[in-house]
């Protein structure tokens, strides 16, 4: 498995210009052919796929990904991981296109490890401010009404490692903490409607059933709205990683607080101040003040392909991809700049464009073989432009971990290599 913080891999912090001439070869260009394996399986010769016959109809009673793409898996980075029950792994967005994340690829972040739970054992507790707690197993949940709703679910701490320069190599690791499903689930709103809420009813708390006991306080106007009380991720049941048997599902949010493996809401009249919103997930600004409750991600994108793990491999033709999102709405608009942010042109979305979802961009290139520093900035319907780094970097200071959209920028070789810098 690759190490992203092999000296050999972390990006170059020469500046592009140093780091584009220490660099050179054409190591890259023209590697396919060297991928191109065995003469005997290329016409006009039979493969050895076509000489037998295959498996048969439920072999492979839960299907997988071929064998030739083993590679398209979660990772982690060594120093990030202090112990592999409270960390991160990372999606692999640069082997991925469209807009759905695959169930088994989605990024996960547990503070405790992935809870193993019974469905049969389980139950949803309501109470606190409400007319009738409510004590709910999965089979009571799955009688309420449901819908279906397409969210990204976005960790506060993504490009959190960037703030301070280009860190990791690879949009895996420097954007990796989203991820994109189809959740089915129970409006939250029904839920508490059933329960009935008091009149001084404002804030919710959601607490997970894993051995942190993960908590934190929602405002009851955002549980009213459209969050969900999700146990379907892409048709079929949440994975253990991602909450089994139920998770909270926050719409355009802070990943944070869509608690997983959910065990009880309580319902308060003010913020219970837990450690995830207070030490943590808080904005620590320049003149020492913290940021209280940044709920919201806003726009932001980035190029997945080519980057440090998907290099160019031909001159010509070649399609630049990439993802925008924001929690605020739709994607509006995507500009890719070649130059580093000097110009722009307007990238090409495709296919669905949702309410706080991932949403699709290409960008076609002939590529000469030049340097180029590549950069992509999402508009959303609210008008909001994704801001460089540098201009985050002036309202926020460099103490922040958390919330970071600024602008990525890819150093594309003339080898077809790729690395991870920043322009000023
Ligand atoms: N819920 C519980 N119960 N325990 C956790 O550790 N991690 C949170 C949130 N919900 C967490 C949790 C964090 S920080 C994030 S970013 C998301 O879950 C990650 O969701 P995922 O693992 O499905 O990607
Ligand atoms: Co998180």
């Amino acid at each position: 498995m690759t190490d992203p913080t092999d000296p050999k891999l972390l990006a170059s912090r020469r500046g592009f210009l140093t780091g584009a001439a220490g660099l050179g070869g054409a190591a890259l260009l023209g590697a396919p052919n060297a991928l191109a394996g065995d003469p005997q399986n290329l016409p006009p010769n039979i493969p050895d796929w076509t000489r037998t016959l295959g498996d048969g109809v439920a072999v492979r009673a839960y299907g997988k990904p071929s064998k030739h793409e083993a590679n398209v898996i979660r990772r982690d980075v060594q120093w990030l991981t202090a112990s592999r029950e409270s960390s991160v792994s990372f999606t692999p967005l640069h082997d991925l296109d469209g807009i759905i994340t695959p169930n088994g690829l989605c990024f996960e972040r547990h503070h405790s490890g992935i809870a193993e739970i019974n469905p049969d054992d389980h139950r949803l507790i309501i109470h606190g401010l409400v007319d009738k707690p409510l004590m709910l197993s999965m089979e009571d949940l799955k009688r309420f009404p449901r819908v279906n709703r397409i969210h990204f679910l976005e960790c506060a701490a993504n490009s959190g490692m960037e703030w301070r320069g280009a860190q990791l190599n690879g949009c895996q690791f420097t954007h990796g903490m989203v991820h994109c499903v189809e959740y089915t689930g129970v409006p939250l709103r029904l839920l508490l409607q059933e329960a009935g809420l008091k009149t001084n009813a404002k804030w919710l708390m959601a607490e997970g059933a894993d051995s942190s006991a993960m908590n934190r306080s929602l405002p009851l106007q955002k549980a009213l709205d459209d969050c969900l009380v999700a146990y379907r991720m892409n048709g079929e049941m949440l994975r253990p990683e991602q909450g089994y048997p139920v998770r909270l599902v926050v719409p355009g949010w802070e990943g944070n607080i869509w608690v997983k493996w959910l065990r009880r809401i309580e319902v308060g009249d003010e913020p219970w101040y837990t450690r995830e919103e207070t030490s943590k997930y808080t904005d620590l600004l320049s003149d020492g003040r913290a940021r209280k409750f940044t709920f919201v991600m806003d726009a932001k994108s980035v190029i997945t392909a080519p980057t440090p793990q998907a290099p160019l491999k031909h001159k010509g033709f070649a399609v630049i991809s990439g993802l925008a999102w924001s929690g605020r709405g739709k994607i509006k608009r995507v500009d890719i700049s070649l130059d580093g942010g000097r110009n722009w042109r307007e990238a090409k979305i495709d296919g669905l464009v949702l309410d706080r979802a991932l949403t699709r961009f290409y960008f076609e290139l002939d590529w000469n073989g030049e340097d180029l520093l590549l950069q992509s900035r999402a508009m959303d319907d609210t008008g909001y432009v994704q801001p460089t780094k540098a201009d985050l970097r002036k309202f926020r200071g460099t103490n922040s971990i958390y919330h970071n959209n600024g602008i990525q920028t890819w150093h594309v070789l003339p080898s077809g290599e790729v690395e991870n810098v920043e322009v000023s």
